[in-house]
């Protein structure tokens, strides 16, 4: 005989370790390279993507199964919300993206009318799951899901200024030749036009890379200049090849390996602020922890008065774009 019954390690994998679940929300460029980068480095045992476009879905989902052979062994299947059963994690890419010359906030009321109908759905099918929201306006569509869901705000977690903080450290990095991971960045505030570079905050092994007198002393124009091209790149790579992805399935793949492996690892992620920095009632991104409960702690760093201003300016905008809102 072939196969001779296991029943006996079956069953103690399922005591020892239940499954971890994931759903991607948007076979488009970002769910589907969400779901490359999760597949390849084995971040989830069972990954259920769901599009409306069921021949797209399909297309994809076969795409990406015929190379389980190479990878990992893990459940990878196109479906609905109902498969979503004791998901951990729902990652809502679905919506319409910027076009060339558009800004993120243009997207907004579109994308609010789709989870109108799709966050409800998610709360009914995936209750117990976080929720990872992608969809852009990301700090807007994040505020609108908590809203919508009810569920605690721990639970949502926006993915922010995660990409623009990673396009910080690459580009500061390779200026200074050093290892990105060895360089400490954050961009703050919106993910969008009016996002904020800590400069005070950036450091090499605990040096910091510019005067903490920032207010009196000129950031450098060089410096400036990477800050420029961080805040412009999705508009380079919307205009050179009509969208990004790979970065941000890279970056949201660490968000949900730190809530299913409990990392407590800081990001700078959209999540509620409510009394820190007078800030309240919004989301927006500022340095946070990320673990199994979602999004527990929000980092209190200080800031020049000119970074406060700064993401005041932040706010404005986004609570503006808040109170427009038809929810
Ligand atoms: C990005 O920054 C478009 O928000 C997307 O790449």
């Amino acid at each position: 005989k072939l196969f001779t019954s296991s029943s006996e390690f079956e069953q103690d994998l399922t005591i020892t370790r239940r499954p971890r679940k994931g759903v991607i929300i948007g076979a488009g460029r970002v769910g589907m390279a969400c779901a490359y980068s999760m597949l390849i480095q084995h971040t989830l045992d069972e990954m259920v993507i769901v599009d409306n476009n069921q021949e797209k879905l399909e297309g994809e989902v076969m795409d990406l199964v015929h190379g389980l052979p190479f990878v990992e062994p893990s459940i990878v299947k196109g479906g609905t919300l109902q498969d979503g059963q004791d998901a951990d994690i729902v990652i809502i890419t679905a919506g319409a993206k910027q076009k060339q010359g558009e800004s993120r906030l243009d997207l907004v009321q579109h994308n609010v009318e789709i989870f109108k109908t799709l966050i409800p759905e998610i709360v009914k099918y995936c209750p117990k799951a976080i929720i990872l929201v992608v969809t852009n306006p990301v700090d807007i569509m994040t505020y609108v899901t908590l809203r919508l869901s009810k569920l605690p705000s721990s639970n949502v977690i926006g993915s922010g200024t995660l990409l623009d903080t990673a396009r910080f450290r690459y580009l500061l990095a390779e200026k200074l030749t050093i290892d990105p991971r060895s360089l400490h960045a954050y961009i703050i505030g919106e993910h969008g036009d009016s996002e904020v570079a800590v400069w005070s905050k950036v450091n090499i092994a605990g040096s910091p890379l510019v005067d903490d007198n920032l207010e009196n002393n000129q950031i450098d124009p060089s410096l400036q200049a990477v800050f420029e091209n961080v805040k412009n790149a999705a508009y380079e790579i919307i205009q050179r090849k009509g969208a990004t992805c790979y970065a941000i399935g890279l970056g949201v793949t660490q968000i949900v390996q730190a809530i299913l492996r409990n990392q407590n690892r800081v990001f700078t992620v959209s999540t509620m602020i409510n009394g820190i920095h007078d800030i309240e009632d919004v989301c927006l991104s500022l340095p946070a922890v990320v673990n199994r409960q979602g999004v527990t702690r929000v980092l209190n760093i200080s800031l020049t008065s000119l970074e406060q201003q700064q993401l005041q300016k932040s706010r404005q905008v986004l609570r503006q774009t808040i109170a427009q809102l038809n929810l």
